[in-house]
């Protein structure tokens, strides 16, 4: 028997199954890697400059330790009457990746429920969780009776 009856251990079959393999072990890192870099990095404030204002609720409408919720161009919007009577406007998308947060009047707390965030509703600020930043804060006033609000 001489060597040319031998099998070729690098002919066209091997190397294919050698490419799948690799193209399998490639797809399964990036399915790992891909939500695991999505979860660390965080989208921002999400807010665009230059929002027209808009109208929120009669001035009236809004006692103290009330919120309402609208929609400032694309961006939700949670409006706040502070017991001191002053007015908050917070972004309400998350700094982490962008869910929605709630107002929690019994801990006055904004709260997102994705991965646990929790922002001051006075100033914005993060308390805990995986944001890396404070709320956007957007601007607001009361004209001719009217609360509005833009950024
Ligand atoms: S989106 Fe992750 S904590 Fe809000």
């Amino acid at each position: 028997m001489d060597d040319t009856d031998a099998p070729n251990p690098s002919g066209p079959r091997r190397t294919f199954v050698r490419a799948a393999v690799a193209l399998g072990g490639a797809g399964a890192v990036a399915s790992i890697a891909w939500p695991v870099g999505r979860y660390l990095q965080p989208v921002g404030d999400g807010v665009p400059e230059d929002l027209p204002p808009t109208d929120v609720c009669a001035d009236s409408e809004l006692a103290p330790g009330q919120m309402r919720s609208v929609r400032v161009g694309p961006i939700p919007v949670i409006v706040l009457r502070r017991h001191d009577s002053s007015l908050v406007a917070w972004s309400a998308l998350c700094t982490h990746l962008g869910c929605t947060v709630r107002f929690r009047p019994e801990s006055d707390d904004l709260h997102c429920a994705c991965h646990g965030a929790v922002f001051d509703a006075a100033t914005g600020t993060r308390r805990s969780g995986p944001a890396p930043s404070a709320l956007a804060k957007l601007k607001i006033e009361v004209r001719h009776g009217r609360i509005v609000a833009w950024a």
